[in-house]
């Protein structure tokens, strides 16, 4: 029979929200050093003790997993760790979470297979807000229980487009996007992207781009499937299906849109 895995996301959450309210305030401050996560980044004690709540929930569930995370890399547990691929980024957004932004998440996705196009079923959980993204393959997307749909908006003038320029290849990135930015009259960046990949799925913005070549599939995975259920539309920057290995210092670069018809508008605005 297979796994009722939402369930145990959701718990997976509760426990990651429990583990770090000890050290949310005071995240910011120096602490021992802990070396660099498997995504490259700095790891802090808020993004450990967030993975391990995730870790801790799958095992005293006595589930077999290949783990996939931005801080402890690929990790095996149990017997048959081949039968669920788990990709984590415990905290997605550490900077907003350090910094007391309010803007900061959990994504976790579970694939039958190390690559994306095979992940059947994803949480992203907004943390300080009490509000939990869910999906599972064919199954639509949720916001809290309830069914999501994106936004119909097309017009560059009224869109609010999320845009992730966080970047030093900044004079790289920038010309090719110069058409756009010189249309669009919304232009956002709020800092956690899996996040903010959720506000097109449901509408709250109506695209959110990232071509910088610099976002990890660990922090897109979760919200991948989120987006397709949702009926929203994500592709490469060149409008191919977007496909990835299951790997924490795997790469992605993407555009999302809530309808096919803004998406397409983007696309044409973009430089390849
Ligand atoms: C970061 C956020 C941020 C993006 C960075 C990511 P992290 O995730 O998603 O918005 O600009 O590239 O690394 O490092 O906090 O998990
Ligand atoms: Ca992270």
């Amino acid at each position: 029979m297979a796994m009722e895995w939402m369930p145990i996301l959701l718990e997976c959450v509760q426990n990651v929200g429990r583990n770090i309210a000890p050290l949310t305030k005071t995240a910011n401050k120096p602490g021992p050093s802990l070396g660099v996560g498997a995504g490259g980044d700095p790891i802090r004690q808020v993004d450990l003790a967030a993975e391990k709540a995730i870790v801790d929930t799958l095992l005293a569930h006595e589930i077999s997993f290949i783990l996939i995370s931005e801080e402890s890399g690929i990790i095996r547990y149990g017997d048959k760790p081949e039968e669920n691929y788990v990709i984590v980024d415990p905290i997605d957004g550490t900077t907003n979470l350090t910094r007391g932004i309010p803007f900061y998440a959990t994504s976790i996705a579970v694939s039958t297979k190390p690559e994306l196009q095979f992940v059947h079923a994803a949480l992203v959980s907004d943390l300080s807000h009490n509000v939990t993204y869910t999906a599972e393959k064919g199954g639509g997307a949720q916001r809290n229980g309830r069914k999501i749909s994106p936004s119909t908006e097309d017009s560059l003038d009224e869109a609010v487009i999320g845009i992730d320029l966080n970047t030093y290849k900044v004079r790289e990135i920038a010309p090719r996007i110069t058409g756009l930015l010189e249309k669009a009259k919304h232009i956002r960046h709020l800092g956690a992207n899996s996040l903010e990949l959720c506000y097109v799925a449901d509408g709250t913005t109506d695209a959110f781009i990232d071509i910088r070549g610099k976002l990890r599939v660990t922090d897109t995975a979760a919200a991948w499937l989120i987006i397709n259920e949702a009926g929203a539309k994500i592709t490469t920057p060149t409008g191919e299906p977007l496909n990835a290995r299951l790997d924490p210092r795997e790469k992605v670069t993407f555009v999302a849109a809530g309808n096919s018809r803004l998406h397409k508008i983007i696309l044409d605005h973009i430089k390849a």
